[in-house]
């Protein structure tokens, strides 16, 4: 559900149209509705109000402050992965004590912010990581809170490039290590092990593979306390899927009653860390149509957007549909939908079917609001473009459109 929807053949975001933000804005910006972001963290953050929880949003997965900031306001913290969304989740006044930092990568440098903002947990994927955090510690005069992130080898059955908990990946540590290292962690003056954390992969759409992670997950919770280690929280991360074409992805209520079914017996705080399912359908990307060709074997939308503003469809090969931004019922041909940029993989849409538009007619490219601008690049010089968001019958522009200057900024002659 969300707020995207056609009056008298417009594409109207919520009460405004988004031909009339294109006239002030210019195009292609990213469109987000306020209505349904908080829509979705609350049927989200509710579906488990029955219990201890914190949902931390995945910051990576839309990364605009007044984004978060909405967020923040609904009693939501923040997934970060580097020193840069920890930045931005504090200047979106999100609460260190709501923050959880994942990634196999953390540099000294960003654990010593993260100490400093008092995070809630570091989610630990590797010794060594674990050692130099437990130096930084010392050297700061604290103790880490510290959550182990296993990997449970679970195939997600997700696109291979956003697994992330099968043994060949290089996330988390194999189970059979983890009382070895929680063992080292326990023996570590400047580390305070408070958890245990798993993710297993992104776009799901079924709750099986989650189960199958949280059972063994149970199960090495349990050799744990066996082993005298106690936690009072259990970090279940991201995951759950959406609807970007014919997908069936479980409503959040069913996620959550599946997980707490299998929780029943645990007394721990459960985190969460969803990024997609919060934002993916709440933004739109909208671009105008420069020119049309048609090649024998082909027919071609070119549009002002690219695969720097939006780099799934490149990447993944995701499917986003491509919606009119008027006449809703217009014909559809079979066409690729292609940016300016210089290389055959950029394109927004490849044999798809998509509205019959012509030049400078307005599309709108649906399902963008995750990882879609908090992904784009300046590649071929290009600026990064507007983010508005959309409240009633209000527009805001929360990200300004890059200038040419901003291109530039930072870099000399020589
Ligand atoms: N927690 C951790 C540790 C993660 O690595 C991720 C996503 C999430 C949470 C949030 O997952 P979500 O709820 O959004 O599925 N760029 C790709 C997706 C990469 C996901 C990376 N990790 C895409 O455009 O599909």
């Amino acid at each position: 559900m969300n707020h995207f929807n056609y009056i008298d053949d417009q594409l109207f975001c919520e009460e405004v149209p988004a031909a009339l933000i294109a006239e002030e804005v210019g195009t292609p910006f990213y469109l987000y509705s306020r209505a349904t972001l908080s829509r979705h963290f609350e049927a989200f953050d509710s579906a488990f109000s029955d219990i201890p929880h914190l949902t931390c949003f995945a910051v990576k997965s839309c990364s605009n402050l007044s984004i978060l900031n909405l967020f923040a306001e609904m009693g939501g913290g923040a997934d970060i992965v580097s020193g840069g969304e920890l930045f931005r989740a504090t200047r979106a006044q999100i609460p260190g004590e709501r923050i959880v930092y994942s990634g196999v990568g953390k540099t000294a440098a960003e654990m010593k912010y993260a100490l400093t903002s008092g995070i809630l947990s570091f989610n630990v994927e590797s010794e060594q990581e674990l050692i130099l955090l437990d130096q930084v510690a010392g050297g700061c005069g604290k103790k880490a809170p510290v959550s182990i992130r296993i990997n449970p080898d679970v195939d997600p059955k997700t696109h291979a490039y956003i697994s992330t908990g099968l043994a060949k990946n290089k996330f988390g540590i194999p189970m059979e290590q983890g009382l070895a290292i929680y063992r080292r962690a326990e023996g570590l003056d400047n580390i305070e092990v408070r958890g245990v954390s798993c993710h297993i992969g992104s776009q799901l759409t079924e709750v099986a593979p989650f189960i199958a992670a949280l059972k063994k997950v149970k199960g090495f919770i349990n050799e744990l306390a066996a082993a005298g280690i106690n936690i009072d929280h259990l970090d279940l991360g991201g995951g759950l899927g959406i609807q970007y074409d014919d997908e069936e992805p479980p409503h959040p209520s069913e996620y959550a009653t599946a997980i707490k079914d299998e929780l029943a017996d645990l007394d721990c705080t459960l985190i969460l860390e969803p990024g997609r399912v919060l934002v993916g359908n709440a933004g739109i990307l909208v671009t105008r149509v420069l020119y049309t060709k048609e090649s024998p074997l082909k027919k071609f939308l070119i549009v002002d957007a690219g695969m720097n503003d939006l780099a799934r469809p490149s990447l993944y090969k995701a499917f986003h549909a491509i919606n009119p931004c008027s006449g809703e019922n217009r014909g559809r041909i079979k066409a690729d939908v292609v940016g300016p940029i210089c290389e055959t993989g950029d394109f927004l849409a490849r044999d798809q079917m998509v509205p019959d538009c012509g030049s400078d007619e307005l599309i709108a490219v649906m399902s963008a609001g995750a990882y879609g601008f908090s992904m784009a690049s300046n590649y071929n010089s290009r600026p990064r473009v507007a983010e508005v968001l959309v409240d009633g019958d209000r527009f805001q522009v929360i990200r300004k459109r890059e200038t040419l200057a901003d291109l530039v900024r930072g870099e000399e002659l020589g």
